[in-house]
């Protein structure tokens, strides 16, 4: 497939998990990737198998953004796709333990990141003059309690808002601006979450994988390729009518019960 050729496309946090999937789905349908992360070992990884290119952006620093756009924009073209997908679990537990700094630290990567992706996405694809696509990566945590922490589900909610906000704003210019809601995918985003690493951040990404196999209607775990398929048509100009959307991902979880109410695959439905 060739939806993307000619296209120069950012995607932050694609040194792993579903950016890193997205990275190599978008490359495979002819774009121009390049691959943004505070991991420079994995991200020139990726990178190199994909013949792209990788630069280190901390989010959470607006000039790394600014220069990340820039060099796109000089050093391939133009931008014609901005992927704002870094994120991390953030701070965690009860509300009533709620750390005021530790709050900040997680917006900072989850939201604050996104708006000003967009930012500065916006002004090249403005100054350029012949649209673009902005996607950002929310969460079913956005749409429903219980699915993550209470400052991630505030974040991936607020996307959802800034999201349609900006959409409506940047619809004249041509720029199309979505949002892309994961369900459990399985990804490194859980261990690194709880600070774990090698062995045991295996265990515990195996260990969620075998749950989310079982946690909503298609009985398999979302993988990050399902994610960077809904990535690529976002970007892709079939597309081309699509803006201010949130496309849910999460194999019917959110869409149909709750996941403590799931039917035993074993029972055939009684016939009428
Ligand atoms: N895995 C899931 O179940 C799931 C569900 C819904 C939404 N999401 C969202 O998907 C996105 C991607 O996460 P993932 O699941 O692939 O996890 P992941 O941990 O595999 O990937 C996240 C990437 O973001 C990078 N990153 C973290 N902080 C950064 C920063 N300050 N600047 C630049 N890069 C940074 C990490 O280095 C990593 O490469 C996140 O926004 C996450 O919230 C994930």
């Amino acid at each position: 497939m060739t939806r993307l050729s000619g296209k120069v496309a950012v995607i932050t946090g694609a040194a792993s998990g579903i950016g890193a999937s997205a990275a190599q789905r978008f490359a495979a349908e002819g774009a121009t990737v390049v691959v943004a992360d505070v991991d420079e070992t994995s991200g020139k990884q990726v990178a190199a198998e994909i013949g792209g290119t990788f630069i280190r952006c901390d989010v959470t620093v607006e000039s790394d953004i600014e220069a990340l756009v820039a060099a796109a924009v000089d050093g391939h073209g133009g931008l014609d796709v901005f992927y704002g997908n870094a994120g991390v679990t953030g701070i965690q537990g009860p509300i009533t333990g709620l750390d005021a700094s530790a709050f900040d630290r997680t917006v900072a990567v989850n939201l604050r990141s996104i708006a000003l992706g967009m930012k500065h996405a916006c002004r090249a694809m403005q100054t350029q003059g012949k649209g673009g696509s902005i996607i950002s990566t929310t969460s079913v945590a956005a749409l429903q309690g219980g699915l993550g922490p209470h400052v991630y589900s505030a974040c991936k909610a607020a996307i959802v808002g800034l999201t349609r906000s900006v959409a409506v704003e940047q619809a004249p210019f041509g720029i199309r601006v979505n949002a892309i809601a994961p369900g459990g995918t399985v990804t490194n985003l859980f261990a690194s979450g709880e600070g774990l690493e090698g062995e045991a951040a295996a265990h515990l990404t195996a260990a969620i994988a075998e749950k989310l196999a079982h946690g909503q209607p298609i009985r398999r775990a979302g993988m990050p390729a399902d994610i960077a398929a809904a990535a690529a048509y976002l970007a892709s100009d079939d597309a081309a009518f699509v803006t201010a959307q949130v496309i849910v991902v999460d194999g019917g979880l959110t869409g149909a019960f709750s996941a403590g109410n799931l039917p035993d695959p074993n029972e055939q439905p009684a016939a009428e």
